[in-house]
């Protein structure tokens, strides 16, 4: 395995799920030209995470796809810019590299699966209509960190009631804006109401996720209307969602099937997959990124469940919270559980 852009915030968070991974092995880390030649350990920001001695001790490489053919590499995992995705996911993935792929470059292409696999396992079939299939190589992506959460709660909800539009006001985290990030100056003590293209990202991708399998995604119908904030909170994206339902629901039977929600990565008890990947919250003031951040069992599942809380129902109109882990769930997390997910269905073998 390799890590592409391992030395920035999602990259880190591979690593941190890599180093010790039942499945995959860290075979090779690159960066840009700015750090290569540099060891892993001198560019760690993880604070919450030990970095074991010999991973950290590993050299920062250069981008370069024939190099990495050459030492064997069969999966990359993508936390690339995506202006730098768009050309080199392709390259690779040509050259028989399974590519697992954070970036936004390829998300809407009809051919590449947009993957959360609680939600949408099937559409990782798409794979194989890949023109790079046939030499071992295809391109997974996972969607944006905004979306993640919302979806793992809109899932069970859009099996059972008939949902059309879902509303959205986000307060989204500091480390989804990569790193550096947003100037101190501007957030410190302040909100601010644009992140420019996410709003479109979580209609659009919505869309593809949610949509059913038959033998090719059928669009969701439901419009997702999102209002995006920037919060000076470290990690974590709350969400605060209303959706208008066609019949009368409670409150319990909304935080029943939520909290009931299971998926192939559960049935299959994949590494990274958290035993319940919806977990419901009953005290007011909850969920909070600092006390729910971590939300998920086993041990190595923790920050991959999402958290939902202030479940009410007024007037056939649902709200709640939700809040995920936007470098974990969101991120870098995201696509090891679809690697797993690969893995398990056979498309490594
Ligand atoms: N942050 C989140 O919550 C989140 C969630 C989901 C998806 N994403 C997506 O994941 C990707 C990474 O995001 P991030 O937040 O981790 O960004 P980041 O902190 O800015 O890290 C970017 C990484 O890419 C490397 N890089 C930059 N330019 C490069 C080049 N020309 N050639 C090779 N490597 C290059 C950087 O290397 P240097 O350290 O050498 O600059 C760094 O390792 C983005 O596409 C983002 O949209 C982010």
């Amino acid at each position: 395995m390799v890590v592409l852009g391992a030395t920035g915030t999602i990259g880190q968070r591979f690593v941190s799920l890599l180093q010790d991974h039942p499945i995959f092995e860290i075979v090779a880390l690159c960066s840009s030209e700015r750090k290569v030649g540099g060891h892993l350990g001198e560019f760690w920001r993880l604070e919450d995470v030990p970095l074991d001695p010999d991973v950290a001790g590993m050299e920062i490489e250069s981008l370069d796809v024939k190099r990495l053919v050459r030492a064997g590499i069969v999966a990359a995992f993508s936390a690339l810019p995506s202006d730098v995705a768009v050309e080199l996911e392709v390259d690779a993935a040509r050259a028989g590299i399974k590519v697992f792929s954070n970036a936004s470059a390829h998300r809407m292409e009809a051919d590449v699966p947009l993957l959360v696999p609680e939600v949408n396992p099937d559409h990782v079939a798409l794979v194989e209509r890949q023109r790079s299939f046939a030499g071992g190589g295809f391109l997974v992506a996972n969607p944006n960190c905004s979306i993640t959460g919302l979806v793992l709660a809109l899932r069970p909800l859009a099996d059972i009631f008939e949902i059309g539009s879902v509303h959205v006001a986000t307060y989204q985290a500091l480390s989804g804006a990569g790193y550096p990030g947003v100037s101190s100056l501007d957030i410190t003590a302040n909100v601010m109401p644009f992140i420019e293209g996410e709003e479109e990202k979580m209609r659009r991708e919505a869309k593809k996720i949610l949509g059913a399998w038959s033998d090719g995604i059928v669009p969701s119908a439901i419009d997702v209307w999102a209002n995006c904030a920037r919060v000076p909170v470290r990690d974590g994206h709350l969400e605060a969602v209303s959706i208008p339902l066609a019949q009368d629901v409670s409150s319990q039977d909304v935080a029943r099937i939520l909290s009931s929600f299971r998926g192939e990565p559960q049935r299959r008890k994949l590494p990274t997959a958290p035993e319940w990947p919806v977990i419901v919250r009953t005290e007011e003031d909850r969920p909070q990124p600092l006390r729910d951040l971590r939300a998920g069992e086993p041990a190595r599942a923790r920050g991959m469940a999402a958290t939902v809380g202030r479940i009410r129902v007024a007037d056939r109109v649902l709200r709640f919270f939700v809040l995920s882990h936007n470098t974990l769930r969101g991120g870098a997390g995201g696509s090891v559980l679809n690697a797993e997910m690969a893995h398990r269905r056979g498309y490594f073998d």
